[in-house]
């Protein structure tokens, strides 16, 4: 069983999600925190989707200050990965990699590696990227069966 699991403020990521379960049929499920301010330091989920019946999932994430949200990073920190394969992306801004988009991805696969899960890619999607629609779609590709 499959799910795609994100943190979404904006939309940009839940876009992206949508997109991805355009091409195979998949649950989205939301991280939702009691409060979205990106600076609370020890965020509180309302919603923290329950992975117990999927062997494998796809998590997408914004990237905030060149870095892995506070809330996405609590969510992963409190999930058992053991014996899920696992896809990562990330929605973000800037313009290079460098600033947050590789380095989100990594510390993501830090987390999911240490909770157990294997992780099989990694994804960016630069929102501001005039290739933008082309990268989604290549993303959402990867998941046709
Ligand atoms: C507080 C905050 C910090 C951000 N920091 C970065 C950043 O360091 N690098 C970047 O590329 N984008 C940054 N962004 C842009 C978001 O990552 C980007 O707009 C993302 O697609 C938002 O996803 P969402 O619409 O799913 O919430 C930041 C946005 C916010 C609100």
């Amino acid at each position: 069983m499959e799910a795609i699991v994100i943190y979404s403020k904006t939309g940009n990521t839940r876009s992206v999600a949508k997109r991805i379960a355009e091409v195979k049929p998949m649950p989205i499920l939301e991280i939702i925190p009691e409060n979205d301010d990106p600076n609370i330091e020890r965020p509180v989920l309302k919603e923290a989707p329950k992975l117990k019946s999927y062997d494998h999932v796809v998590i997408g994430s914004p990237v905030y200050g060149f870095s892995i949200p506070k809330i996405t990073k609590t969510y992963l920190e409190q999930t058992d990965f053991t014996g899920k394969t696992v896809d990562l992306f990330i929605t973000h801004f800037f313009p290079f990699a460098w600033m947050g988009g590789k380095q989100t991805l990594n510390q993501m696969r830090y987390v999911v590696e240490v909770k157990g899960g294997t992780v099989k890619s990694m994804t960016s999607i630069n929102w501001k990227n005039r290739k933008r629609e082309k990268d989604i779609n290549l993303l959402a590709s990867q998941f046709r069966s």
